[in-house]
C-alpha cells in the first residue's frame, strides 16, 4: 500500500477507531447502535453523491427514476408499521426532523410545551436549541419525580394557560412511556398539536415493545433512525393528521430545512426496517430484559440505580446517579478507561448540565451483538471493579476486550451474501 504519509496516518486512524468500538469496547451510549452487514454493505452506493431536490415524481433535477422508487418505498414501508397518514424520509436527523414539524406546524412561532434537559427533553427541544432560532417561547412541563414521569396536572395547568401552538412529548432520557394519551386530550382541548419525538425508542415502537405514539394519540411522531432502530443516521417525519398540514411538513423539509437528504441512507434503513419486521419484537424483548437486568444487577452490587420503586426502566435505557463517586463526568472517564463507554447525564435534580450527577446506560447496541442477562451481571461486575473496588481501568480493560471476543457478530439482522457482495461492489466500480 502506498499512499502519502499523512493519508495513511488518517486510514490507520479511521481502522484503530474501528477496532476499538467495534471489536473491543461495551458500548452503552444510549443513542448509538450498529447496522446489520447487509445494510452496511448497501450504505455504500452511488446516492451519496448524488441530488434530488423535490419530492417523490418532483425533482428539481434529472436521474432520480430509481431514488423516486426506493424513497417511495421506504416512506410507504413506515407508514405501513406506524399507521401513519404521511410519512417524510427525507431529514437527515432526528434534530432536523423537528425544526422542520416546528415550523410547519406553527410557522409563525409561539408558544411550544416540553421537557427541560434535566427532566430528559433533547436540546431540541428546549430554549438551548431549535426553539430559540425558530422565536418559540418554551414553557416547561412540570416532572414528577416520585412516579419519574410529567406531571398531568401540572402539565394540564401549563398548557391551559399558554395555550401552546406544540406540546412535545418523548426524550433523550426515557426510561418510562410518557402519558401521551392524557396529555394529547388536554392539548387537543385548547387546539395544540402533540409531537412525540420517538428518536431513542423508534426501535422498541416497531418492534411493539413501546406504545405507538400515534395510536395514542399523537399528531406527529418525529425519530432518528439509528439509535434503539438499528439502521443509518437519520430522521423522519411520521404524520397521523390529513391533508395540507403534510404539504406543510414537506415543505418545512425541503426547501427550508434541507436541500440534499444523505440518499445513500435510504437502502440501509430499508434494509433495516425488513430486519425489524423479522427479527424486531424477539430484538426489543431482549432490549428491555437487559435493561432490567443490568439495572437490577448495578442495584445488587450498590449503584443508586434511578427509579427502582418503578422496576427501574421500560426501555432500553438506565440512569444511575453517580454522584457519590464523583459525578457523571468523572465516572464515565474512569469507564472509558476500561473500554466502557458512556455518557454523562443530567438527572431531574441536578442544576449543571457541565457537571451533571448522572450516567445514561442504554442497551441495545450490546442487544445487537447477542448479549443476554448474564452478560449485563458481567458489565454491572465491571462497573464494580473500577469504581467501586477501585480495580486500576487498565486492568479491568483487559477483562472488557477478552469479553467482547464472544460478541463480535451483529445478531438480528441480514448476512452477506458474498456472490451479492462481489456484484455490488463491481456495479460500483470497486473491484477487490
Ligand atoms: C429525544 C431526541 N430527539 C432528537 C435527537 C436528535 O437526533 P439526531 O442526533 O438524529 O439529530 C436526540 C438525540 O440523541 C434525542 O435524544
Amino acid at each position: 500500500m502506498a499512499y502519502p504519509g499523512d493519508l495513511e496516518k488518517m486510514l490507520n486512524l479511521v481502522m484503530e477507531h474501528n477496532k476499538w468500538r467495534r471489536r473491543e469496547t461495551v458500548n452503552l451510549i444510549a443513542s448509538e447502535n450498529v447496522m446489520s452487514p447487509l445494510a452496511e454493505l448497501i450504505y455504500l452506493n452511488d446516492l451519496m453523491g448524488r441530488y434530488a431536490e423535490g419530492t417523490v415524481g418532483k425533482r428539481y433535477y434529472k436521474g432520480t427514476k430509481y431514488v423516486d422508487q426506493i424513497e417511495g418505498a421506504l416512506a410507504n414501508a413506515f407508514a405501513d408499521v406506524l399507521g401513519a397518514k404521511y410519512v417524510d424520509v427525507r431529514p437527515i436527523s432526528g434534530t432536523v426532523a423537528n425544526l422542520a414539524t416546528y415550523y410547519a406546524l406553527a410557522p409563525e412561532g409561539g408558544v411550544i410545551a416540553s421537557l427541560s434537559t434535566r427532566a430528559g427533553g433533547h436540546i431540541s427541544h428546549n430554549q438551548v436549541g431549535g426553539p430559540k432560532a425558530l422565536k418559540f417561547r418554551v414553557v416547561e412541563l412540570p416532572w414528577d419525580v416520585e412516579r419519574f414521569n410529567i406531571d398531568v396536572d401540572g402539565a394540564r395547568r401549563v398548557i391551559e394557560e399558554n395555550k401552546p401552538r406544540i406540546v412535545l412529548l418523548g426524550a433523550s432520557l426515557y426510561l418510562f412511556p410518557h402519558p401521551v394519551r392524557e396529555i394529547a386530550e388536554i392539548a387537543h382541548s385548547v387546539g395544540s398539536y402533540v409531537i412525540h419525538d420517538s428518536a431513542h425508542v423508534f426501535g422498541l415502537i416497531v418492534g411493539g415493545r413501546f406504545p405507538n405514539p400515534l395510536k395514542e394519540g399523537a399528531d406527529v411522531t418525529t425519530s432518528s433512525t439509528h439509535k434503539t432502530f438499528p439502521g443509518p443516521q437519520g430522521g423522519l417525519i411520521a404524520s397521523g393528521l390529513e391533508g395540507e398540514v403534510n404539504e406543510a411538513i414537506s415543505r418545512g423539509v425541503f426547501p427550508v430545512f434541507t436541500s440534499n437528504y444523505h440518499m445513500h441512507r435510504y437502502a440501509a434503513t430499508y434494509v433495516t426496517l425488513v430486519e425489524m419486521r423479522e427479527f424486531g419484537e424477539q430484538y426489543a424483548d431482549q432490549i428491555v430484559r437487559n435493561a432490567r437486568a443490568l439495572a437490577e444487577a448495578l442495584h445488587a452490587n450498590g449503584f443508586d440505580v434511578v427509579a427502582e420503586g418503578l422496576g427501574f426502566t421500560r426501555t432500553h435505557q438506565v440512569a444511575v446517579d453517580v454522584s457519590k463517586f464523583g459525578g457523571g463526568e468523572v465516572v464515565s472517564s474512569l469507564l472509558e478507561d476500561a473500554n466502557i463507554i458512556v455518557n454523562k447525564n443530567m438527572l431531574p435534580w441536578d442544576k449543571s448540565a457541565v457537571k451533571p450527577s448522572g450516567i445514561r446506560l442504554g442497551v441495545q447496541e450490546a442487544t445487537r451483538w447477542g448479549m443476554r442477562e448474564g452478560e449485563m451481571a458481567e458489565i454491572a461486575s465491571f462497573f464494580k471493579s473500577v469504581l467501586i473496588d477501585g480495580v486500576e481501568p487498565a486492568k479491568v480493560r483487559e477483562k472488557v476486550v477478552e469479553f467482547r471476543r464472544n460478541f463480535l457478530e451483529v445478531k438480528y439482522g441480514y448476512k452477506i451474501d458474498a456472490e451479492f457482495a462481489r456484484g455490488f461492489l463491481r456495479d460500483l466500480g470497486i473491484f477487490l
